[in-house]
């Protein structure tokens, strides 16, 4: 106890924050909330997550890879959380990295746990008449579904980019009817959104779920444009400010479900989204189910060690709880 005011007293000066500004996007409501001592499971898609923290798509395919991609999984496992793989492009003819994605056993049967693709590879199945290898890939990694990444920008950054030949709303389309209900398709960007055209057409089609992979965060067009280090390519830049932030997405999403009758269920909103203030803000303002997500910040706690990334996530949850019984969205 006196340890306590001897240190209050040492640090009170030191604790006034250096503007006025507090954050303005939530009322704090002190008096209507006991403490809370547990958080309320979230549904995602028939499955249920203990707690509504989403780990993105990212990697597979290397050692490095491999070390992450299991300690992600072991932290899915531990708080609950659901997980995307990053692209399974390399599954689809080789079973050589198989073992960087085969993640179920760990994470069990309980947790939502989805594969990837991208457009690009559905596009040439279809067009191959192969689309059974999709199949196959969800099935042989227990997986409860597929991420579809739409991601026009980088493909056509990157130096061994693929070309889509078609519209990738067609292609989904497409994919719709193939896969029918025998599995969830959630589709994705990859850091630079989705505009208004676009998220309307695509909330009309029969998917489960998108994942906004907005801007704001991990950009995927600077990537490129940095692994392509040629002369063109450093002319690209202005290519790196192209897209749509979760703000913008969530108010065009909100817009089209008041004019529409949407079939989509679900809503990973991802793409810069720091922490959990981020995570319980957008989460509150999205009129569908949603969930919050994270790949670049997550992947930083889980190259840092096992205990960082589970000390954040364990942060991430007691600051959720106490946002869902304080915070009001304004
Ligand atoms: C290292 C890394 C690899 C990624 N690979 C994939 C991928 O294979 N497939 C995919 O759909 N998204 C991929 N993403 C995109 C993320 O899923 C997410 O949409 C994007 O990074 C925005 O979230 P963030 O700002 O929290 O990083 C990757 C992201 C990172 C950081």
């Amino acid at each position: 106890m006196s340890q306590r005011k001897t240190d209050h007293i040492k640090m009170a000066a030191l604790s006034a924050p250096s503007t006025s500004n507090s954050d303005e996007r939530f009322y704090y409501e002190p008096l209507l909330a006991a403490h809370p001592n547990k958080i309320s499971p979230h549904s995602f898609l028939g499955k249920e997550m203990k707690f509504p923290l989403w780990i993105s798509s990212m990697t597979g395919g290397s050692v490095e890879a491999n070390k992450i991609n299991h300690l992600l999984a072991e932290a899915s496992a531990e708080f609950g959380l659901g997980m995307g793989l990053g692209s399974c492009r390399s599954l689809l003819y080789s079973d050589e990295f198989f073992d960087d994605f085969n993640l179920r056993p760990i994470i069990g049967t309980a947790l939502p746990f989805y594969a990837n693709l991208g457009i690009a590879q559905i596009e040439q199945m279809i067009e191959n008449g192969e689309v059974d290898k999709i199949h196959e890939l969800i099935f042989k990694l227990q997986a409860d579904g597929l991420f579809v990444h739409v991601n026009p920008t980088q493909e056509w950054l990157q130096p061994e980019g693929d070309r889509f030949k078609r519209p990738a709303i067609e292609t989904i389309q497409e994919l719709i009817d193939i896969v029918g209900d025998q599995y969830k398709l959630i589709v994705k960007e990859v850091g630079q959104g989705i505009g208004p055209e676009s998220l309307s057409q695509l909330l009309k089609l029969k998917i489960d779920g998108i994942e906004l992979g907005a801007f704001g965060g991990t950009n995927f067009a600077s990537i490129e444009i940095m692994r392509n280090n040629g002369r063109i390519a450093n002319f690209m830049y202005p290519l790196a400010t192209i897209g749509h932030n979760a703000d913008e997405m969530i108010a065009m999403i909100n817009d089209i479900c008041d004019d529409h009758e949407v079939n989509c269920k679900q809503v990973i909103v991802s793409g810069g989204i720091r922490n959990f203030l981020d995570g319980y803000y957008y989460s509150e303002k999205t009129n569908l189910p949603a969930v919050y997500g994270m790949a670049g910040v997550m992947l930083q706690h889980a190259m840092s060690s096992k205990e960082d990334l589970f000390d954040f996530i364990e942060a991430e949850k007691q600051g959720y709880m106490y946002a869902s019984s304080f915070l009001k969205v304004r």
